[in-house]
């Protein structure tokens, strides 16, 4: 079945697409049988890592975060907020009172940075922290949330130990530290004692703590942006690592790192040659695996690859390509976005991108080709992610469940909402009341709101 937005193209639409192109594309498109035994090792995966016993060897680690609590709408008070994740630094100060009042400056991470020295990442985001506060006037110390969207070996609310890099990020010296340590050490080196760092937290995390302040049935963080990764509200007895006594709400959330799902192989049965390539030409080889099937990192590269290979068989564009077509990373996600918000008959967004490649010679069959294959790679994605978390809405058992969601994906793909909807909807039918929505920013807020909730519960 397909999702009909009246003004667009239909998603994964074939009118108009060469035979030869939705026959070549017919192995990306899962299959109900496909999508039951992904949920069925997902779920199989969740309970190695949270088995005290299976851990050790597990692939999706589950982190348990020491967040016990969500906010309730009464948070008060100032804090601030470091948010890094992707190319950016977002640094910001929330007031919380009768209103929300955000302030908030962001700083674009320099590759040199990304793949720096360690101490000179945090250099670096310390500088971001002073300057903002200095700029803002900010005179009194106030508790900052600090959001590190990478995996992280919690050993308590302020300690956590970067278990290894993700996305884009390769900085040598941090694997094995704990982040708040070297952002504490790296703001003493510049004799800034005016910061108390209240918690470290995953953007998944903040995202559920940022939906739950604004919806009491939200138990589901999700991020799909530069990279994919989700949290879940789960019961302490099952999260076997977890050893703290019981603070009252008998949970804890998890930090999957769904990430990594299929590290070991498991996704092998769907994987395909442009997964593997995209994998093998990537900054971290045969980790993230699930990932990359579906962020915002590779969506673009996806798409080139089968474009290029289609091409090249003779499929496309006459069977000449262009440099960008066969460049590594010549087409980014947000292309695929645009190419698939197109109204309906209109070739507008797809030319555009297809003559910024340099393919000038495309027909209008091209184009509709290009539209095709951009839907089967945001499809997959899609309906992955809503079969991830329909196993993680059974997990949290309840009828009413709302799911926060943030990343640039989720709230610039067009379709991607919708496909989700609709692929729960297959595999749930009437198990749940469930809604999905985006939570703008919710990694930074997020991180003053649990700041927020550990001074109501009294644990700063
Ligand atoms: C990567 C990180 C994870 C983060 C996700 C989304 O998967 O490892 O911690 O939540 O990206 O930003």
């Amino acid at each position: 079945s397909q999702v009909c937005n009246p003004t667009m193209w239909p998603s994964g639409s074939t009118e108009g697409v060469s035979p030869a192109v939705v026959e070549g594309g017919k192995e990306l498109v899962l299959s109900d049988q496909q999508l039951a035994k992904y949920m069925e090792l997902f779920e199989e995966n969740i309970n190695r890592g949270l088995g005290k016993e299976t851990n050790p060897t597990a692939i999706v680690k589950c982190f348990p975060t020491y967040v016990q609590h969500l906010p309730d709408g009464t948070e008060k008070g100032k804090y601030l907020a470091l948010d890094l994740g992707g190319s950016n630094i977002r640094v910001l100060l929330v007031e919380l009172g009768t209103a929300m009042n955000i302030n908030s400056k962001v700083f674009t991470i320099p590759l040199s940075i990304m793949q720096g020295q360690g101490t000179l990442l945090f250099d670096f985001i310390a500088d971001c922290l002073i300057g903002f506060v200095k700029s803002n006037n900010v005179e009194e110390e106030l508790p900052l949330g600090f959001t590190f969207s990478f995996p992280l070996v919690q050993k308590g609310l302020k300690i956590g130990i970067l278990e290894r890099w993700t996305k884009d990020f390769s900085c040598p010296g941090v694997i094995g530290n704990d982040v708040v340590t070297m952002l504490q050490d790296a703001l003493e080196r510049r004799g800034h004692k005016k910061i108390c760092i209240a918690a470290v937290l995953n953007d998944t995390t903040g995202t559920l703590m940022a939906a739950a302040f604004k919806h009491p049935r939200a138990r589901i963080g999700l991020i799909v942006g530069t990279g994919t990764n989700g949290c879940y509200w789960e019961s302490q007895q099952k999260a076997e690592l977890f050893d703290e006594p019981d603070s009252g709400s008998g949970k804890v959330i998890i930090n999957l790192e769904w990430g990594a799902f299929g590290d070991d192989g498991a996704l092998d049965f769907i994987r395909r040659s442009y997964d593997e390539d995209v994998d093998l030409h990537s900054v971290n080889p045969g980790k993230q695996k699930h990932e990359k099937m579906i962020s915002g990192m590779y969506m673009g590269e996806l798409v080139r690859l089968m474009a290029e290979k289609f091409t090249k068989a003779g499929l496309m564009f006459e069977g000449r390509g262009s440099v960008s077509l066969f460049t590594r990373g010549a087409l980014e996600s947000s292309a695929v976005s645009d190419i698939e918000r197109e109204r309906y008959g209109e070739f507008t967004n797809v030319k555009r991108v297809c003559d910024s490649l340099g393919l000038t010679h495309a027909t209008r069959e091209d184009y509709c080709n290009m539209r095709y294959l951009c839907s089967l790679i945001s499809r997959r994605a899609a309906q992955m992610v809503a079969a991830g978390l329909s196993v993680l809405m059974r997990r949290v058992g309840h009828k009413k469940v709302a799911v926060g969601i943030d990343g640039t994906v989720y709230k610039f793909h067009p379709h991607f909402h919708n496909l989700m909807m609709e692929k729960i909807k297959d595999i749930t039918g009437d198990e749940f009341d469930y809604s999905l929505f985006l939570v703008e920013d919710g990694s930074g807020i997020g991180a003053a709101l649990l700041a927020a909730v550990l001074a109501r519960t009294q644990q700063l």
